[in-house]
């Protein structure tokens, strides 16, 4: 015989939601006065059984920072901060996407190493989304976080879900470089002039050296050359 499951919410049965504050009492406890009393003594909410299907409000708004941090940084400047990280940082989860379908619909001649070399940068991409994320927490701001409303803020064209050709790939990713290379020489240069010396360094150590040097590896694979016979020997060998 099974044992009999009691939820500890009031209502729980009439609203269909599922027990969760309950404990199990068995049909020997049921019939035991000793082995109810024992029971009872359990303190009240304490139970094996997980808290499942929680809800609740958030605890901070997007949009918002907290209102005092021992960062020497004062709110105003940590909201402009934050909101312009968050431009950033979706329009980074974005190209870090983008690498990552590049690199697994790549097809033709050179596939091998465009597949290695976007994957390399859609593992550098990452690490850059963590780290504009956690310096938007750090200044008490909220990082966006979920692929739909990334996709409602960032700047990048949308791509097919379909294949496209080699240099399309590329050029996408060229486009989407240059947005972010844009992004991060103005963010560098406004918290360079309010303070924000670590924003600073990361708009220019991190996300500018980055992407300028990832554009590069790119922006090679779109140089017209000839693979097997050159084109310009009349005029070398003059
Ligand atoms: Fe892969």
């Amino acid at each position: 015989m099974p044992p009999n499951f009691v939820s500890g919410g009031k209502n729980a049965a009439e609203s269909g939601s599922p027990a969760v504050a309950g404990s199990f009492i068995s049909k020997k406890e049921e019939e035991n006065p000793m082995a109810k009393r024992i029971a009872s003594k359990q303190p009240s909410g304490v139970s094996a059984q997980p808290r499942i299907h929680q809800r609740a409000g958030a605890i901070q708004e997007y949009g918002t920072v907290t209102h005092a941090l021992p960062l020497l940084l004062e709110e105003p400047i940590r909201l402009e901060m934050t909101e312009k990280l968050n431009q950033m940082l979706a329009d980074t989860i974005t190209l870090r996407d983008l690498y990552k379908k590049s690199h697994w619909q790549v097809a033709g001649p050179t596939f091998y190493q465009l597949h290695l070399l976007f994957d390399k940068h859609f593992g550098e991409q990452s690490e850059l989304v963590d780290t504009i994320a956690e310096r938007i927490q750090l200044l008490g701001g909220i990082s966006i976080a979920m692929s739909h409303d990334v996709a409602e803020l960032t700047q990048i064209e949308r791509p097919p879900k379909g294949r496209e050709e080699v240099p399309v790939q590329l050029s996408r990713l060229l486009d989407a470089h240059q947005i972010i290379i844009g992004q991060s020489r103005e963010l560098a240069e406004r918290a360079d002039k309010l303070g924000d010396d670590g924003t600073n360094d990361l708009a220019v150590s991190d996300v500018l050296r980055t992407n300028e040097l990832q554009a590069w590896f790119v922006s090679e694979h779109l140089v017209n050359m000839p693979l097997v016979e050159a084109i310009q020997t009349s005029a070398a060998a003059d």
